[in-house]
């Protein structure tokens, strides 16, 4: 008779670490789904998720500068983001890899600055700033050159990076939007 508690608080620890046991079965993926965000978050995909296809280099025109559309996806938390924005790209010939990348936001107000293939300058139309062909600041109110833009070249694309920086100052100064 005096092993029937015994056995009754057996099978009440049988029963409490089977119940344990499966919480964590069910509970271990629910958390991870719930915190793998968060935690890819703090560390850096962001900023890799900042580079964007810009297409195939070989399609690329050699020797001048052409706007390539950009794709810049975002994963915010559980938030996915899709923004379109363009980079001028300059590829110097097929058999180089000279490649420059600059963002065409003008550092004085922010306009889209085209490039003027026939001054072989770039011209805001907004308020008449001028830059070389290398981007550098020529004339004009803005505060410094065009902005140039990190890239990586993955298999036969490239690879553009995304970042805003503040306008209006000469310092050039990342802004995270
Ligand atoms: Fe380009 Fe003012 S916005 S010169």
């Amino acid at each position: 008779m005096a092993d029937i508690p015994d056995r009754r608080r057996f099978l009440s620890i049988c029963t409490t670490a089977l119940i344990a046991g499966m919480s964590g079965l069910i509970l271990t993926p629910v958390v991870a789904f719930v915190i793998g965000p968060l935690r890819r978050k703090a560390g850096n995909a962001a900023a890799e998720s900042d580079f964007a296809d810009a297409g195939v280099i070989e399609s690329i025109p050699k020797g001048t500068w052409t706007l390539r559309p950009i794709e810049i996806v975002r994963q915010d938390g559980w938030v996915k983001t899709s923004q379109s924005r363009s980079v001028w790209v300059f590829v110097k010939s097929a058999e180089s890899n000279g490649i420059k990348v600059l963002s065409p936001i003008c550092p004085h107000l922010g306009c889209p600055v085209p490039w003027d293939a026939a001054a072989s300058q770039f011209r805001c139309p907004c308020h008449g700033g001028v830059f070389g062909p290398d981007g550098a600041r020529i004339s004009g109110p803005p505060p410094r050159g065009l902005d140039p833009l990190e890239y990586e070249v993955r298999g036969k694309n490239l690879w553009v990076r995304w970042q805003d920086f503040e306008i209006g100052v000469a310092q050039r100064i990342v802004v995270q939007v």
